[in-house]
C-alpha cells in the first residue's frame, strides 16, 4: 500500500509529530508514505511536488514547530484560485483532476491533517471516492467530535507566558493592557490563558461583551488601589449589538481574517475611564515554536491512530481525542457542531467565582 499525507490550512505545533508517527507506523506495516507538499499544491500546482517519506526524513522532527510538508490557506481543490489569460483570477473546481492524479501516482489512501476547512474538503473528496482519513488540527481547539486538538496546548502556553509578562509593565505604568489572542469564533485560548495568567477581564466570542462592564472592572480595581488592569480579548469577541472585527474580508480561496477588536476595546476603555491604555496582538506567535509535551504526545497518537484507521478501512472518518483513548468519528458528524466554550463549563464558572469580568 502507498499512502499520502498532506497538511493544510494554518500551521499548528505538533504537525511534524503527526507526520513522524504516520511514517513510522506505516513503514512498520510495510507501506510506503508520500508527502504532498503545500496542502494540495504538490498535486495541483504547476510542478508536481510529492516527496517520498522514509525513516530518515522524519528523524528528529517531533519537537519542531511548523510542518516539513509546508501548508497553504489557499488549498481548496473545489475552489482553486486560477489566473485567466487576461490576468484576472477565478476559482475553478479541480477536484476531479486531483483524484485522477492521486490514482495515477498509485496512492491508495490519504491522511489529511487539517482544521475544519481542510477536513470539510477531505470529506467532500471522500464523497467523490477518495479514500481519506482526517487528523484534526487547530490551535483554536474548535473542531467538534474531539475533546482537544494538538497545537492548542502550545498556543495557550505561549499566550499565558505573554500575559504573565504584561503584569509587570502594566503595574509599573499604572496602565490597562489589552491583549488580543487567536481563536476565531471560540474562546478557548482567551479563557484558559486569561485564567491561568490572572487576567482581570476576559472577553470571548461566546459572551457578547458590554464595554461598560469592562470599564467598571477597571474602575473597581482603581478604587481598590490596583492601578493596572489586564484584559484578554479573543479575536472573535463581539460587542453587544455589534459584529466581529475583520482585518480583511475573504478573498479568492480564503476566509475572513479576524483582528482588531483588541485595539477597539483599548481605545474605548481609555476614552471612557481616562486610564492610559495600550493594546497588543499576539498573532502568529501563538502558532509558532516547539510543541509542548502534551501536544507532541497527542500528535504522535493521532498519527499512529490515522494509520490504524486506514488499516481498518475507516475512511471518511477522523481520529479524535476521546480520553483515555483515541477513537475515530465520521468527519460529517464532527463538522456538524463547532466546539465552542460552553457557558456552563467549569472554567467559565471558575472565572466568575474568582471575580474575573467576562464582559456580561
Ligand atoms: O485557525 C487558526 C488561526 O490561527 C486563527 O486563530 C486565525 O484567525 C487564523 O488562523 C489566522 O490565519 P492566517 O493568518 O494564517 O490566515
Amino acid at each position: 500500500m502507498r499512502i499520502a499525507i498532506s497538511t493544510g490550512g494554518g500551521d499548528a505545533p505538533g504537525l511534524n509529530a503527526v507526520i513522524r508517527a504516520v511514517v513510522l507506523a506505516a513503514l512498520r506495516r510495510g507501506w510506503e508514505v508520500v508527502g504532498i507538499r503545500r496542502g494540495f499544491g504538490g498535486l495541483l500546482g504547476e510542478e508536481l511536488d510529492l516527496v517520498p517519506l522514509g525513516r530518515r526524513d522524519v528523524r528528529g522532527i517531533t519537537h519542531l514547530g511548523g510542518t516539513i510538508l509546508g501548508t497553504t490557506n489557499r488549498g481548496n481543490p473545489f475552489r482553486w484560485p486560477t489566473q485567466q489569460p487576461d490576468g484576472t483570477w477565478i476559482e475553478v473546481d479541480r477536484s476531479d483532476e486531483l483524484i485522477a492524479r492521486f490514482r495515477e501516482h498509485g496512492l491508495g489512501a490519504l491522511i489529511m491533517v487539517g482544521g475544519d476547512g481542510s477536513l470539510r474538503i477531505g470529506h467532500d473528496l471522500w464523497r467523490k471516492g477518495l479514500p481519506m482519513v482526517g487528523v484534526p488540527k487547530t490551535i483554536d481547539n474548535d473542531v467538534g467530535g474531539t475533546v482537544i486538538t494538538f497545537g492548542y496546548d502550545t498556543a495557550v502556553t505561549t499566550a499565558t507566558e505573554a500575559i504573565d509578562k504584561l503584569h509587570s509593565t502594566a503595574e509599573s505604568h499604572d496602565r490597562v493592557m489589552v491583549v488580543e489572542v487567536m481563536g476565531r469564533n471560540a474562546g478557548w485560548i482567551a479563557l484558559n490563558s486569561g485564567l491561568a495568567g490572572s487576567a482581570d477581564v476576559i472577553l470571548i466570542p461566546e459572551i457578547p461583551y458590554d464595554i461598560e462592564k469592562v470599564c467598571d472592572k477597571v474602575r473597581e480595581r482603581e478604587a481598590q488601589g490596583r492601578h493596572y488592569t489586564i484584559v484578554v480579548v479573543a479575536e472573535g469577541a463581539v460587542p453587544r449589538d455589534g459584529a466581529v472585527t475583520l482585518k480583511e474580508k475573504a478573498g479568492l480561496g480564503t476566509v475572513d481574517r479576524l483582528g482588531g477588536v483588541g485595539e477597539q476595546v483599548a481605545a474605548e476603555v481609555e476614552r471612557r475611564t481616562g486610564k492610559e491604555t495600550r493594546s497588543l496582538t499576539l498573532g502568529h506567535l501563538q502558532r509558532g515554536g516547539s510543541p509542548t509535551t502534551f501536544d507532541r504526545l497527542l500528535a504522535l497518537r493521532f498519527g499512529a491512530a490515522a494509520v490504524r484507521a486506514i488499516a481498518e478501512g475507516g475512511y471518511g472518518r477522523m481520529v479524535a481525542s476521546d480520553p483515555p483513548g483515541i477513537s475515530t468519528v465520521p468527519i460529517a458528524e464532527a463538522l456538524s457542531r463547532a466546539k465552542r466554550v460552553p457557558l456552563d463549563s467549569d472554567t467559565v464558572l471558575t472565572a466568575r467565582e474568582l471575580g474575573v469580568c467576562l464582559g456580561d
